[in-house]
């Protein structure tokens, strides 16, 4: 093998080296993609909702929605899901949902900033949040 073999040997390496490394990385990865802002934050099933969950999920709907998204899926860009292992009763008791209301949260599980005390509930209302919320727990296996 001459110099000439050599040389042109080399830069074959060095083609298949640069393939490898600069070749296109597949972007069907959806673990990387950012969803934008306002998006649902988690996939849920959604149980039958009726009676006191009713009254529940128009309250819900009207004072926290904006901020936890419909059914609580959590919005991106604003606030948590609800519908959440971190939010099951033996994490987060009912007590823990009529506290925030009233007094609001510091941001602690998430990034989202603190949620402000939410103002015109009673404890009432908030009792019948706490029934829709955990009525969708628990058809997501969170209990
Ligand atoms: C302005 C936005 C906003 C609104 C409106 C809002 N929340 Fe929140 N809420 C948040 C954020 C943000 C957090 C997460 C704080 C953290 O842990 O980082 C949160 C956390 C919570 C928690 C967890 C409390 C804890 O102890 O960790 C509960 C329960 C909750 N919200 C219930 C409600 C209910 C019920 C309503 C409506 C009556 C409501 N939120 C309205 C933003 C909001």
């Amino acid at each position: 093998m001459n110099r000439k073999h050599l040389l042109i040997g080399a830069c074959a390496v060095a083609a298949a080296v640069a393939y490898i490394l600069l070749r296109p990385i597949p972007t069907n990865d959806v673990t990387s993609s950012t969803p934008p802002k306002g998006s649902p934050r988690v996939a849920i099933h959604i149980p039958p909702i009726e009676g006191n969950t009713a009254i529940g999920q128009r309250i819900f709907e009207n004072a926290c929605v904006a901020c936890h998204g419909t059914n609580a899926v959590g919005v991106e860009g604003a606030g948590p899901p609800l519908i959440h292992v971190i939010y099951e009763p033996s994490h987060h008791a009912d007590e823990s949902f009529q506290r925030a209301v009233a007094v609001g949260v510091r941001s602690h599980h998430w990034r989202f900033g603190d949620m402000p005390p939410v103002e015109g509930l009673t404890r009432g209302d908030v009792t019948m949040i706490i029934a829709y919320i955990r009525e969708i727990q628990r058809a997501n296996g969170i209990n």
